[in-house]
Formats: structure tokens, C-alpha cells, sequence
């Protein structure tokens, strides 16, 4: 459908000219997401810089039937955050305050558009850190991360961003303003919003701030990191450690696939003498050193084949390099086709033994690379070599996820990805029910339209 001529002028009168982004070469960096599979073009990206701006252009959008795709820092892996079919970019990046900080209970106000790390850094100044982190913690924004529920390498001790989550503010499809962040830790009155807009991918409302929960600050870190011999013997050393340890804040697993990857593009040198088939990263945090009831626990572990142990921030983060720059280190090898799936624990190991064959009966040219949150029961499944739309891969992962029972994203959301195995999961009548909000609530189908479930 044409854009009203109208539109332009009038988004310009609300956020200002400088603000209406329309040149094609800045327009670029907000039409693709950061895997590069996901692309397609916008009239325009609005920038407003407050919750009444937002509000003004929703309510235009409604009136004049524009479609809208709400963006934080677009670093969305599921096409879910940049335009399928000429929408309008709004950018949330300029609802950047942080407010209302209360350091006595740990509660603060963050706008939609403040990166992650500088929510870590503003909180950490008063002892104070923020229960979930993520690799991209540089470029994610607050309002996406609430938006798709993002979960990253601490979920395991303090949960994902719903779990944070104590209030919210959100402008509806009407451009009418919903705020409730009233740094209450109980609030049973009626529906939870909060938490209903909490992984709703921009369909429901647009997200302009969240009141978030803070978890204290634990000073003291051990990170270990252990060549095991396979998934279960990763599984069990987890097990032992999380029951020994209430410092257990992630526990990560990758492969030797993986690993050499990582080496090779990050120019890392190998961690251990000799290679083994799979890794398991531990860390744990507190007030005091945990190193030595780490290594305790782990010293009755069975099926550890070697190990490195550090302390202190350079020698924990060059452990942690070999686990987080496996995003980048895949993006630089290809453009993957990017699987985010959760099993139940039990049935992790068999999963992770089936899936590199379901994949390679699929498509021999595949190149599989597995990674993810083991305490989670989270795999990313990374498939390199695949045309852009060669699907029976991703098929053959998800069928056996639903065959397993788990489910097709555990962190990522649906984004458009994962919309046509959404059934694999979701029962009929869970996919009813999740309509009915929708046209409840953005009953124009102006929100993000064509995401999570189909627009119609
Ligand atoms: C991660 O755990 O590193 C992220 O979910 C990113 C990814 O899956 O590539
Ligand atoms: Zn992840």
C-alpha cells in the first residue's frame, strides 16, 4: 500500500526533521539485522526522544494505517526487528535516561534505548549489578531485551528478563500511554501487563521503559573452564556444581568444532595441550574467592579430562573468550541459519548426539555448529554452508526438538525465523489464544505485523 503523503511531514512535526531518517545509506544500518539473513527497506526511521513522541507517532500510524517496527539496538537473531515489507522503523534508541534509581531496594527505571552496558556500569558504581548479561551487552537495549525476553549467561542463578522485570511503561497500538513502574516487588492488581508485553516482540505494544529488579553485586569470580568428554559428563558436572554451590552463575558448553573456529578467527591460542570433543565453561560468583570449592566439587567430578581455573578479570575473560566470540567467529566464516532451542536437561545429551546427523541427512553441505547455555538445557544450533533459504536443516533440528520436548526458541524469540514451526510447540488452541490478544490489543495490526504469529 502507498504511503500517505501526509506521513513524512507530519512524523517530522512530532520528533523534528533532523529525526524522520530517510537517506538510503543511513536508513541501511536499520534494515538489516545483525545475522545479515534478515533485510528489507523502510520509508523512513523515526527517532523520538521521549514516551509522549513515541506515543504521538503510534497514534499517527494508527490513524493513517502506517505499519510500524519498533527497534532497539538490532541485535535481534530472528528477523523480528527490521522491516519485512516497507513498515516504518520507529528507533528507540534516544529514550536513553536512566531514572529513579532507588539504591536502598535495588530497583531502577531504564528507557527503552539504554544499552545494557551502561545499565551494568550505572548500577555497579552503588554495588549494585543487573541479573541477566549477553555478549552483545555493548549495542543491546533495554526495551528489546524486555521486548523478546532475552535470557544470555546468567539465567541459571537469577532467570531472564521477564524475571527482572517489576514494571513497565508502554505506548499501545492506540497511542494511548500505559505506566506502571511503581517500584512495588508485590502487585496483584489485575492483569499482568508487564509480563504479557515480556517477549511479545514489539506485536503487542512498544516498550518505552522498564522498572528492572537488581541482583547485588558479587566482586569475587572463578571461572573454570574443562575439557569433558562429552554432553553428559558436562551435564553431571553441572549438576554436582550447582548443588554444592549456590555461586553457580553459568555454565556454558561448546565443541571442538567450535572451538577451533573461535581460535582460528579470533587468533586465540588453544586452551588446552591436546583437543577434546566438548567444553564446559563454570563460573561462579560472591563475596568471597569460591575458586577453591569450585575446584573441590570438580575434583569428584567424573569424566573431566583437563582443566584451566582462573581468578580476577583478565584471566576470567580470556576463559570466557573461547565461549562468547563464537557469535562473531561464526558470522566471519558465513551467514549461519541460527537455531536457539531448549531441551529438557535429560534429554539434552541425546539430542546433541542426533542432531549433527538429522542435519546432515538434511543437507550434506551443512557445516553444524553447537554452543549454548548447558544449565539452560539451551542450544544454539549454528548451521554454516546452507543456501539462504534451504530450510530442511532447520526443519529436521526442530521436528527433533518437538519429538524431545522441547521447544523451537528458548532465548531468541520467533521472530519471522521460526513462525512456520511455531505449531511444532504451540497446540491450536495456544495459538488461538495468542491471536486473541493480539487483535485485542493492536487491533489495526499496525505492531509488527507478520511477526511471532501471522498477520490477518
Ligand atoms: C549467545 O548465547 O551467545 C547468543 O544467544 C548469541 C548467539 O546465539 O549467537
Ligand atoms: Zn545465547
Amino acid at each position: 500500500m502507498p504511503l500517505p503523503d501526509t506521513l513524512l511531514p507530519r512524523l517530522a512535526a512530532i520528533v523534528g526533521e533532523h529525526h524522520v531518517l530517510t537517506d538510503p545509506d543511513v536508513r541501511a544500518g536499520y534494515e538489516t539485522d545483525w545475522t545479515r539473513r534478515y533485510h528489507g527497506s523502510t520509508p523512513a526511521v523515526v527517532r523520538p526522544a521521549s514516551t509522549q513522541e513515541v506515543a504521538a507517532v503510534v497514534g499517527l500510524c494508527r490513524e493513517l494505517g502506517v505499519a510500524i517496527v519498533p527497534q532497539g539496538g538490532n541485535t535481534g537473531l530472528v528477523g523480528g526487528g527490521v522491516p519485512r515489507n516497507r513498515e516504518l522503523v520507529l528507533s528507540l534508541r534516544r529514550l536513553d535516561r536512566v531514572s529513579d534509581f532507588d539504591t536502598g531496594a535495588g530497583e531502577v527505571t531504564v528507557g527503552a534505548g539504554v544499552a545494557l552496558a551502561t545499565l551494568q556500569k550505572t548500577v555497579r558504581a552503588q554495588s549494585w549489578n543487573f541479573g541477566v548479561d549477553l555478549a552483545s551487552r555493548d549495542s543491546a537495549t533495554i526495551g528489546g531485551m524486555v521486548a523478546t525476553n532475552a535470557g544470555g549467561i546468567r539465567v541459571l542463578r537469577y532467570g531472564g528478563m521477564r524475571h527482572q522485570l517489576l514494571g513497565i511503561e508502554a505506548v499501545l497500538s492506540s497511542g494511548a500511554i500505559v505506566r506502571r513502574l511503581p517500584g512495588l516487588l508485590k502487585d496483584n492488581s489485575g492483569y499482568d501487563l508487564p509480563q504479557l508485553l515480556a517477549g511479545s516482540e514489539g506485536t503487542l505494544a512498544v516498550i518505552t521503559a522498564a522498572r528492572l529488579k537488581l541482583v547485588p553485586q558479587q566482586p569475587q569470580r572463578a571461572v573454570a573452564l574443562l575439557a569433558v568428554d562429552d554432553m553428559t559428563a558436562a551435564l553431571r558436572a553441572v549438576s554436582a556444581v550447582r548443588r554444592a554451590l549456590s555461586s553457580l552463575e553459568a555454565a556454558e558448553v561448546f565443541f571442538l568444532e567450535g572451538l577451533e573456529l573461535v581460535c582460528r578467527r579470533a587468533g586465540l591460542p588453544p586452551p588446552f595441550s591436546v583437543s577434546h570433543p566438548c567444553y564446559l565453561l563454570l563460573e561462579c560468583a560472591g563475596q568471597a574467592d569460591e575458586s577453591a570449592s569450585l575446584a573441590n566439587v570438580l575434583a569428584g567430578a567424573q569424566g573431566i579430562r583437563d582443566s584451566a581455573m582462573a581468578t580476577g578479570r583478565p584471566g576470567c575473560d580470556r576463559l570466557w573468550a573461547y565461549r562468547e566470540r563464537h557469535t562473531e567467529a561464526i558470522s566471519a566464516e558465513g551467514i549461519p541459519h541460527k537455531l536457539d532451542v531448549t531441551l529438557p536437561l535429560a534429554r539434552l545429551p541425546e539430542f546433541e548426539q542426533r542432531v549433527r546427523g538429522a542435519i546432515a541427512a538434511a543437507d550434506p553441505a551443512a557445516r553444524p555448529i553447537l554452543f549454548g547455555h548447558a544449565g539452560d538445557g539451551n542450544l544454539h544450533v549454528n548451521i554454516l554452508g546452507l543456501a539462504p533459504d534451504d530450510e530442511r536443516p532447520d526443519d529436521a533440528v526442530l521436528r527433533l526438538v518437538a519429538e524431545l520436548g522441547g521447544s523451537i526458541s528458548a532465548e531468541h524469540g520467533i521472530g519471522i525465523a521460526k513462525m512456520p514451526w511455531l505449531h511444532l510447540t504451540r497446540s491450536a488452541a495456544d495459538r488461538e489464544a495468542m491471536r486473541a490478544i493480539k487483535s485485542a490489543l493492536d487491533p489495526s495490526g499496525i505492531l509488527n505485523p507478520g511477526v511471532v504469529i501471522p498477520s490477518g
